[in-house]
């Protein structure tokens, strides 16, 4: 059986991920989608929150019964260990990406011999899509219809509201 796992913040997921997720999810026989819970990027959702904004979105998808959210601590070659995966996804926007990624990849490899990565070439119309990107859209109240699934684009208003409110 072919396990992957596509690691990430998701802070919040975006359309780029779930294009990532989507095609990933055709080539393994069980996807895991790992939220890293102790993020130095501090960030905006939760990791319950964003697993739980990521299992929305992917109810929505058909032939999805093969993928689970969870989140993570520690090392990521530890946590595919434990869930028996064979495979790291991770999506490659532009060239700027490839050697941070190259490196995470090469120490993973080194690290577990066992687990590879796989890269996908993120869809064109998705090349200059982060997280990042949206949350400074949202937080001046732009509209991010363009770059998140529908069904979350609410909570991330809603959280940049209830910032405010404190
Ligand atoms: O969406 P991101 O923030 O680019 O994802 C980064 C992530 C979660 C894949 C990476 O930070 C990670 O794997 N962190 C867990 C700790 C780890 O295993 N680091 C790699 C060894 S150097």
């Amino acid at each position: 059986m072919k396990i992957g796992i596509y690691p990430g913040s998701f802070d919040p997921i975006t359309l780029g991920h779930l294009d990532i997720i989507m095609r990933a999810s055709g080539l393994v026989d069980k996807l895991i989608i790992g939220v890293l819970k102790n993020n130095t990027k501090k960030p905006l959702f939760t990791a319950d929150e964003r697993v739980e904004l990521i299992k929305r979105v992917i109810k929505d998808k058909p032939n999805t019964d093969h993928i689970t959210v969870e989140s993570f601590d520690g090392l990521l070659v530890d946590f595919a260990k434990q869930r028996d995966a064979q495979i790291i996804v991770r999506g490659l926007r532009a060239v700027t990406d490839f050697e941070y990624e190259l490196q995470i990849a090469q120490t993973n490899h080194k690290i577990n011999t066992m687990i590879d990565t796989v890269f996908f070439t993120t869809s064109v119309e998705f090349s200059y899509l982060s997280s990042s990107v949206v949350k400074e859209i949202a937080a001046f109240g732009g509209d991010i219809k363009q770059f998140v699934p529908e069904s979350i684009i609410q909570s991330v208003y809603d959280k940049f509201n209830s910032i405010r409110s404190v």
